[in-house]
């Protein structure tokens, strides 16, 4: 399957990290889209600094996610780079996640304002009646957070917050941010074994 998978600025970039790493190991193909911010704190948060042309960026986060520099699954696009095929609903895609969703993005996303490529191709998902999956990491919540969530709920968007549970008896960073990823797997109806279920 392939998925736009967009990254902004709230914290949580590991979530990003491991969304990414647990797409390509099924095989899935990504279109990834990160904001200015997003790259600053995936510097901040994960070391990882992103390098600033796009052919240049691409190869590095193929290397990082353990890809060959040539292995196409794994496309970066530039936000900027309105010209994209993920533009036009044309282009067929299976969804889109954004994750971590900053409160700015989310903003932006519920009032259609496409001003770069992660908000159109947000923008062209719910209109395709496609699934797009929010993960918004913000605490605590305003009453326009709250707004927004809904109103983009109620536009066909799944909001799931980056609010990890413990009833799989987590034992270390990862197994949290695996349960948060797993339950965006489970939103995409995607197999995958990243948190225990209640009960089994
Ligand atoms: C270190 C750092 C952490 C941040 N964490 C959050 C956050 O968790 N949630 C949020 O909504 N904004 C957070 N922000 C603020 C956003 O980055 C800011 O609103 C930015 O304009 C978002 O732009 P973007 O959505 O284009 O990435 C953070 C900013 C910084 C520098």
């Amino acid at each position: 399957m392939k998925f736009i998978v967009g990254v902004t600025g709230a914290s949580g970039a590991v979530y990003a990290e491991r969304l990414l790493r647990e797409l390509l190991l099924g095989n899935h193909e990504v279109k990834l889209l990160i904001t200015d911010t997003a790259k600053d704190i995936m510097a901040y948060e994960l070391d990882f600094k992103l390098k600033e042309k796009q052919n240049e960026a691409q190869k590095q986060l193929r290397e990082w996610m353990g890809l060959d520099f040539a292995d196409e699954r794994l496309e970066y696009i530039e936000i900027s780079d309105l010209n994209s095929s993920i533009c036009s609903g044309s282009y067929k895609v299976d969804g889109m996640i954004i994750i971590p969703c900053s409160m700015a993005t989310l903003a932006a996303v519920k009032s259609g304002m496409s001003s770069n490529l992660l908000e159109r191709a947000a923008d062209v998902t719910l209109k395709e009646r496609r699934p797009l999956i929010v993960v918004p990491r913000e605490t605590p919540l305003n009453e326009i957070h709250l707004k927004n969530m809904l109103s983009l709920h109620r536009a066909g968007a799944f909001i799931v917050p980056a609010v990890p549970g413990f009833y799989h008896r987590p034992e270390s960073i990862d197994d949290l941010v695996c349960f948060v990823v797993g339950r965006v797997f489970d939103v995409l109806g995607l197999e995958h074994n990243l948190y225990r279920r209640w009960n089994t």
